[in-house]
């Protein structure tokens, strides 16, 4: 793929390497240039590395009416030795395409991602907030832009690749645990429906429960499956827990959950943690049982964004509330953000190879 550089002149982009002077959050900062390509004819057309900005799209835009809009979160790191490193970015590529299929439209080659992807970090080096805890959370996505009205996959679309220079997701470093709403009421996802996807909707559709969460004084939403017996995820994330043993689980993949990329390495990391990893059914009586006794000592979520967010109390729509061990953040949760943010930033080995 031949991609083309319309790229702003010298004196409208970043000269210097970025040194942000407060922690600069997450999502918020974007660079100079993103990357875009149009869908139309049967064909990827058009690649290119161009000035940030706003998009043409038509009112009729059908991604706009009927929702055929998919997304990933991939993240880039500055190394040791002055050089920016994505983290598995193949999962990323292999998950839009995922989502493509689930919401019919069109996949885009892997190799085209990885081209796309690369070439605007190249371009957007010196954007790489030089800050402790930082990296470059790269957004790409991918929306309907034919103007019909009628409900029926589209034949255009945009793929876009933006790049957000993002501080570390919790300035404490992840030492404090959230509380979870338990919600019988709100779900997120059923079979046979979209929630194995990175789709737009799935996220616009968790925001109510999101805001019944904060009226329980609760960060974010356990879901459990359309029945209220098995737990899914835990918000935007994909849920864990660790027994007494130091086992550590994982839902099983189905096609409600989103195949988080942090629990997928998770999983491949059990040896180096030093405890056993796996994924089961879990039923919600079970888990509050088994918090209750003290048979589960830690519990959390895994996403991109935040790496691993640990729950500390889960609350019910009754107002009952149910601590995990010292409501706190537990030694197997600490060791693996730790190793996990090691290996993400090039200060241990990277046993899988996942840095490119
Ligand atoms: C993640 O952490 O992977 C997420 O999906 C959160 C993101 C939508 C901000």
């Amino acid at each position: 793929m031949e991609i083309k550089y319309q790229l702003k002149s010298a004196s409208q982009r970043r000269s210097t390497p970025y040194q942000p002077t407060e922690n600069i959050g997450f999502g918020r900062i974007r660079t100079d240039h993103m990357f875009v390509m149009d869908y139309a004819d049967g064909q990827w057309q058009n690649p290119r590395v161009t000035s940030f900005g706003p998009l043409p799209i038509s009112p009729g835009a059908m991604a706009l009416h009927y929702g055929q809009s998919i997304f990933e979160g991939a993240k880039a790191f500055l190394h040791p030795n002055d050089e920016i490193y994505t983290f598995r970015l193949d999962k990323n590529i292999e998950r839009l395409n995922t989502s493509a299929s689930i919401l019919c439209m069109p996949h885009v080659p892997a190799e085209m991602q990885k081209q796309a992807i690369e070439a605007l970090i190249d371009v957007e080096r010196l954007w790489f907030p030089r800050q402790e805890g930082a990296c470059f959370y790269i957004r790409p996505f991918m929306f309907a832009t034919e103007d019909n009205l009628s409900v029926r996959s589209a034949n255009a679309y945009t793929y876009c690749v933006v790049i957000s220079p993002s501080g570390a997701y919790y300035p404490d470093g992840n030492n404090s645990a959230i509380r979870l709403l338990v919600s019988k009421k709100y779900h997120r996802a059923v079979s046979g429906g979209t929630g194995a996807a990175k789709a737009s909707g799935n996220y616009a559709a968790s925001l109510r429960a999101a805001t019944a969460a904060k009226e329980f004084g609760a960060a974010q939403v356990l879901y459990l499956d359309a029945n209220n017996q098995q737990i899914e995820e835990a918000g935007a994330m994909n849920h864990f827990h660790v027994r007494k043993d130091g086992t550590l689980i994982i839902p099983t993949f189905t096609d409600t959950i989103l195949k988080s990329i942090t629990s997928q390495s998770v999983l491949a990391l059990g040896e180096h943690l030093g405890c056993e990893i796996k994924q089961e059914t879990i039923m919600i009586d079970d888990f509050i049982a088994d918090v209750r006794s003290g048979e589960i000592v830690e519990a959390g979520g895994f996403g991109t964004a935040a790496v691993v967010s640990a729950v500390g109390e889960y609350i019910f729509e009754d107002n009952t509330i149910i601590q995990v061990a010292d409501g706190q953040v537990g030694p197997v949760t600490k060791k693996l953000y730790q190793l996990y943010s090691d290996i993400q930033n090039g200060r241990c080995d990277d046993p899988y190879n996942w840095l490119t």
